[in-house]
């Protein structure tokens, strides 16, 4: 089991994609007691005017539910801002970030009829380890979804790829 550090918040530095910034919002300290990690929040702006066009969190560590059926990661985009790979762009820009926590690998779970969360996450350097059964006592899960994909993205991975020519 790799170190993961819990101390937060980090100093996310500049967060910037061509149009796509992320802010932070929010940072939640976690409450490990009762299961809580510590969560960062984005809202994804378009950098140009510094309009709202989704948001996006963070989660420093997997708990049982979370490696279930959450992951690290939760995106949103608004439905007038689709169609720019914003989520996957996001998640991208935060790899620094859970590096910095001492993450070696993200998490990042959707239904398997959500095909433009799963596209996002092929987008973020995700690959799919397998598709289980939602447990029956899922918090707030969406009606109907009785599975949930997970897909694995390797940082160090995503760091040789960033690097490369
Ligand atoms: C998932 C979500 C964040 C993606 O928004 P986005 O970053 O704007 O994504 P895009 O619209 O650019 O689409 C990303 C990819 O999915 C594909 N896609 C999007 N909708 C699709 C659909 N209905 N059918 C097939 N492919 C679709 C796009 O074509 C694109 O892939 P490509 O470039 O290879 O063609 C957005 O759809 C959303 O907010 N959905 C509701 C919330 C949600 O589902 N969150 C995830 C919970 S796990």
């Amino acid at each position: 089991m790799h170190h993961v550090s819990a101390a937060g918040p980090l100093e996310p530095g500049p967060l910037l994609d061509g149009d796509l910034t992320l802010a932070l919002v929010q940072y939640l300290p976690g409450r490990p007691s009762e299961g809580y990690v510590p969560m960062y929040r984005f809202h994804m702006r378009r950098a140009s005017d510094g309009v709202r066009v989704g948001e996006v969190d963070l989660r420093i560590g997997l708990t049982e539910r979370l490696h279930a059926y959450g992951g690290n990661v939760g995106y949103y985009v608004d439905p007038a801002f689709r169609g720019h790979h914003y989520a996957a762009r996001s998640v991208r820009l935060l790899f620094a970030l859970a590096r910095a926590h001492g993450l070696k690998e993200l998490c990042i779970t959707c239904a398997p009829e959500n095909v433009a969360s799963r596209r996002t996450c092929e987008l973020a350097g995700g690959v799919l380890v397998d598709i289980v059964p939602l447990p029956a006592d899922a918090d707030d899960p969406e009606p109907g979804r009785t599975m949930t994909c997970r897909y694995r993205v390797d940082l160090a991975a995503a760091d040789r790829d960033r690097r490369a020519p």
